[in-house]
């Protein structure tokens, strides 16, 4: 382990929220029932980064790939989010939290746009803890989203940081750690760009089973890493 991240937090954790529909198909239940608990699980972890004094959390919530499930499950999942955005994020302001949402929001239903716009303007001046919802989201779609950003803007000297500042992350740190539930070992086209030295984390737990204790094995996972970027083993 470099001496610099010995025992240190990450700033930002990413989380890919999988395993809901196998969670509510073990107990007989409808699939949009795992992603309610999985709701359920999402606020105990934002509540566990929040007390343990993470900057960041960032969850996959839609992916540029999930409309290829049921619409009525579709419509479930953004009714959550609308219902979250005018509830629990309200507190969330309330307690300073920055709120920001990343993904082609504009093919959103109305009334989750529209929730996303209200928290989005009441959390403008807080300077809290970011949380991050990914949305309508795919990784590749956001790198071309940027190329188009640089090419349309006619720049010709393109470098990292140009392209980072196209990115919906411009200026917030990348995620330090990736964790995915539910054993699944995979990126699923979730922040491509910014995972380029993240850890990973793979958990066999399902979302819905989320919390604090979780949250705990992943920091202490995350600080048992030796973070090299690159570079070679420093000693001491
Ligand atoms: C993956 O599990 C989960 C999703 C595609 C949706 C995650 C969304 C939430 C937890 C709710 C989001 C709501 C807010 C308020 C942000 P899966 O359904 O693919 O599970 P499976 O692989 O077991 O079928």
């Amino acid at each position: 382990m470099s001496a610099g991240d010995r025992g240190k937090l990450p700033s930002h954790v990413a989380f890919i929220m999988d395993g809901n529909g196998r969670w509510a198909k073990k107990r007989m239940l409808p699939r949009k029932m795992g992603h309610r608990q999985g709701v359920k699980a999402l606020e105990r972890v934002v509540d566990a980064c929040a007390e343990r004094g993470i900057g960041m959390v960032t969850f996959y919530a839609f992916s540029t790939e999930n409309w290829a499930r049921p619409q009525e499950e579709i419509d479930a999942l953004f009714d959550m989010v609308a219902e979250f955005a005018d509830t629990r994020m309200t507190e969330y302001v309330r307690r300073g939290f920055r709120v920001m949402f990343m993904g082609e929001l504009s093919a959103l239903p109305d009334k989750t746009k529209d929730a996303i716009a209200r928290i989005s303007a009441a959390a403008k001046d807080n300077t809290g803890m970011i949380v991050n919802i990914a949305l309508n989201y795919g990784g590749r779609d956001e790198i071309l989203r940027a190329v188009r950003t640089v090419v349309g803007s006619g720049v010709k000297d393109v470098d990292e940081q140009t392209l980072s500042d196209c990115m919906y992350t411009a200026g917030l740190p990348d995620p330090d750690v990736i964790v995915r539930s539910s054993g699944e070992k995979r990126l699923s086209n979730f922040m491509l760009w910014q995972a380029a030295y993240s850890e990973f984390v793979f958990m066999d737990d399902m979302w819905p089973d989320f919390g604090a204790e979780q949250v705990d094995a992943v920091l202490k996972e995350y600080a048992s890493r030796d973070r090299r970027y690159g570079s070679v083993k420093r000693i001491g």
